[in-house]
């Protein structure tokens, strides 16, 4: 059972503006896709993506699927690689007003906004969908980098909005032994295992245990992996889920 992890009053869920918690994380996705925004260079679609084990989870996740939702979408480039692999309505949802400012060109540079829709918006955008009403769905690099009791609304939601036998992917962060955050005043800690980056940036390092607790009520685990990142020693994980 997920016993509610305790945040200080000031980053709790309980204002009626959830952007309001996130004023920092706003704050850094802007500049980075602010950068991005300012440049020419947009994602070719057609081009696959540089992670093969992200391009099979995706063929994976769109096979025999229609409509997909990606929340906390950044750049669009997923959503719209999952255009390419045959998604009709693609549904992409983030925080920030530039990255769904480069979704949108994105989408247009590749010929594909009749198919998109890109919404700025935090967690209770989710709630505007109906029950079992889209095939799939996609959360990379959200769920550990949000509000724990708002990572499992996040989590219930896409139970509630995706149809039976809805399928999802979820990318999570690497898990870190506990002392190497102790050793570190980059990450100041909020509640268990839940951290403030000196980015601005919120880190949950969800263990195993931990993940399989919260996912268990909503979605069963098909297949896991680990994805080595380019360049570095560390590994992103890679959950396929189906709706329970
Ligand atoms: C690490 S990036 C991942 C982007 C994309 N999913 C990908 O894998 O390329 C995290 C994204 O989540 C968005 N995000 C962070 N907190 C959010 C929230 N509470 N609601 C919606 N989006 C959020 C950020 O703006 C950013 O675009």
């Amino acid at each position: 059972m997920f016993h509610s992890i305790l945040i200080p009053s000031a980053e709790k869920n309980e204002g009626k503006n959830y952007m309001d918690n996130y004023k920092t994380t706003i704050a850094y996705w802007e500049q980075k896709f602010g950068e991005r925004l300012s440049t020419n260079k947009r994602y070719d679609a057609q081009e696959q993506l540089s992670y093969p084990e992200i391009e099979e989870g995706l063929k994976w996740l769109t096979q025999d699927a229609f409509s997909i939702i990606d929340f906390g979408s950044g750049t669009g480039s997923i959503l719209l690689r999952c255009v390419f692999f045959g998604i009709q309505k693609a549904i992409g949802i983030d925080i920030s007003h530039k990255a769904i400012e480069l979704a949108k060109q994105t989408s247009k540079q590749n010929k594909m906004d009749t198919k998109t829709s890109f919404i700025v918006g935090s967690v209770e955008s989710l709630e505007k969908f109906e029950d079992d009403s889209l095939d799939a769905g996609i959360l990379f690099n959200l769920i550990d980098n949000i509000l724990p009791d708002d990572a499992i609304f996040v989590l219930k939601e896409m139970n509630r909005i995706l149809k039976n036998g809805g399928k999802l992917l979820i990318k999570l962060n690497e898990c870190s032994p506990t002392d190497e955050f102790e050793e570190n005043d980059y990450f100041h800690l909020i509640s268990d295992d839940f951290y403030k980056e000196k980015s601005g940036l919120y880190f949950w390092n969800l263990s195993e245990k931990k993940f399989k607790e919260i996912i268990s009520p909503y979605f069963d685990i098909v297949k896991f992996i680990e994805v080595p990142l380019h360049n570095t020693n560390h590994v992103n994980r890679l959950y396929y889920l189906k709706k329970i």
